[in-house]
């Protein structure tokens, strides 16, 4: 048959990438953290009204964390990430990723956070302090928005491939962290822990990032 004479080339441009790190020594981090987030919501019970959803029991701090001393720890771990992200992707060397605001949101039961982006920064990233099952899995969802226009049809029998997928959600983790592009679009499903063994808050710290020139540029 002719199509098994041509040779199949494949090229994969413009893929939506998101980094994922694993810190160690995280139980013992998460304790320090847990206590630290608990500190900051008791000084700012409000908290601030952002991708979460007050009235739904979503608490979100303001966006300064990575300026206090408790936060340090994880501060380094982000920073380390992005390091090798800047390797990774070949970034000029004279150039450091820094935290730019870092925050953190506590999700009660059946809260959300709804589909947004992070304006004004090059990566952003989640870490999960504290991640119940069933505490609600972040979503990204494909933002090449124009290839809605005529979708395929796939194969019942068999899984449409990753790189055909137009949604992707992960489950949170304690101790693991995400970074993607700021321009990704991502929202948060319900917080749905109570219903199961061991539930509650699902706690975590978010950051945006951007390059920072360290020294003069060659
Ligand atoms: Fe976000």
């Amino acid at each position: 048959m002719l199509q098994d004479t041509l040779k199949l080339v494949q090229f994969a441009y413009f893929p939506s990438l998101v980094f994922q790190f694993d810190v160690p020594d995280a139980p013992s981090l998460n304790d320090q953290l847990l206590d630290a987030i608990q500190r900051v919501r008791e000084q700012d019970q409000q908290g601030v009204s952002k991708s979460n959803y007050r009235d739904l029991g979503g608490w979100h701090s303001k966006e300064n964390l990575h300026k206090r001393a408790e936060f340090e720890s994880i501060v380094r771990h982000v920073e380390a990430a992005g390091e090798q992200i800047s390797s990774e992707l070949a970034y000029h060397r004279d150039y450091a990723i820094r935290i730019g605001t870092m925050w953190s949101i506590v999700n009660g039961p059946g809260a959300v956070n709804l589909s947004h982006v992070h304006p004004g920064c090059l990566w952003s990233g989640v870490y999960y302090v504290r991640a119940p099952a069933g505490c609600g899995k972040i979503s990204f969802t494909d933002p090449r928005t124009a290839n809605v226009m005529h979708k395929a049809v796939f194969d019942p029998q068999r899984k449409a491939p990753k790189k055909c997928w137009t949604k992707v959600s992960f489950t949170p983790t304690a101790g693991r962290m995400l970074i993607f592009p700021s321009w990704l679009y991502h929202s948060v499903a319900p917080n749905l822990a109570d219903a199961r063994e061991g539930g509650g808050e699902r706690v975590i710290i978010s950051f945006n990032l951007s390059q920072q020139r360290m020294r003069s540029a060659r």
